[in-house]
């Protein structure tokens, strides 16, 4: 099996890889391999965060590992929050503060065209490779569901009734941004085995 570490400090994210490569990758936390920190993300682009806390954990580890960085892009808002989705609501902000700014700003607009956008950067064997995942959908006027995380409750995919915050993780895993990254790069991984 392989054995990779995964560069986050996010137990959602963390929560979630594991749901979806499940025995395909013994994934290891920050925590099960005794490291404390704080990882950088101060790239313009997705590609390049996910890019930047994947070296980050190899050069302080010399691991096998990868990392994820997400966005959200609201058409109507031109592709914001985009690459700032994690402050969107300002430095320190909850995920609670990021979903209300969401719908302020979206207040009275009729085009709810978003999407997620996920790139996930595998550092193995010493080389980088990039792998990435859409999700098509719309903000919806109100928050729905509790499960999930981040902007969950106000983001419904594209022919689906519920938000991802109110379908059961393997419905959620199976559409989601983050689920096509993963099922590339283990495709991609398929090749070592
Ligand atoms: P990052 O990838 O940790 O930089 O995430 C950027 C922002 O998007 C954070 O506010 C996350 O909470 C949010 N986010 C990341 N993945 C998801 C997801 O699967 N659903 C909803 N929000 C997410």
């Amino acid at each position: 099996m392989f054995s990779l570490v995964f560069a986050t400090n996010n137990l959602h994210k963390l929560r979630e890889i594991r749901e979806i490569t499940g025995n395909t990758i013994n994934v290891r936390s920050l925590t099960d391999i005794g490291l404390d920190a704080d990882i950088p993300e101060t790239q313009d682009t997705i590609e390049g965060n996910a890019r930047q806390k994947a070296r980050f954990i190899y050069e302080k580890t010399g691991m096998d590992c990868f990392a994820d960085d997400t966005g959200l892009e609201i058409a109507a808002l031109n592709g914001e929050p985009g690459v700032y989705s994690a402050r969107y609501a300002g430095e320190g902000c909850s995920f609670a503060d990021n979903v209300r700014k969401v719908l302020e700003e979206m207040l009275g607009m009729d085009d709810r065209r978003a999407c997620f956008r996920c790139a996930i950067c595998l550092i193995y064997k010493g080389n980088e490779f990039v792998f990435e995942g859409r999700i098509d959908g719309e903000i919806t006027f109100s928050q729905s569901g509790s499960d999930g995380f981040g902007y969950d409750p106000v983001f419904r995919p594209e022919g689906q009734p519920q938000t991802f915050a109110e379908m059961p993780p393997y419905l959620k895993n199976g559409l989601s941004h983050r689920g096509r990254a993963v099922h590339q790069m283990l495709q991609y991984l398929n090749q070592f085995q």
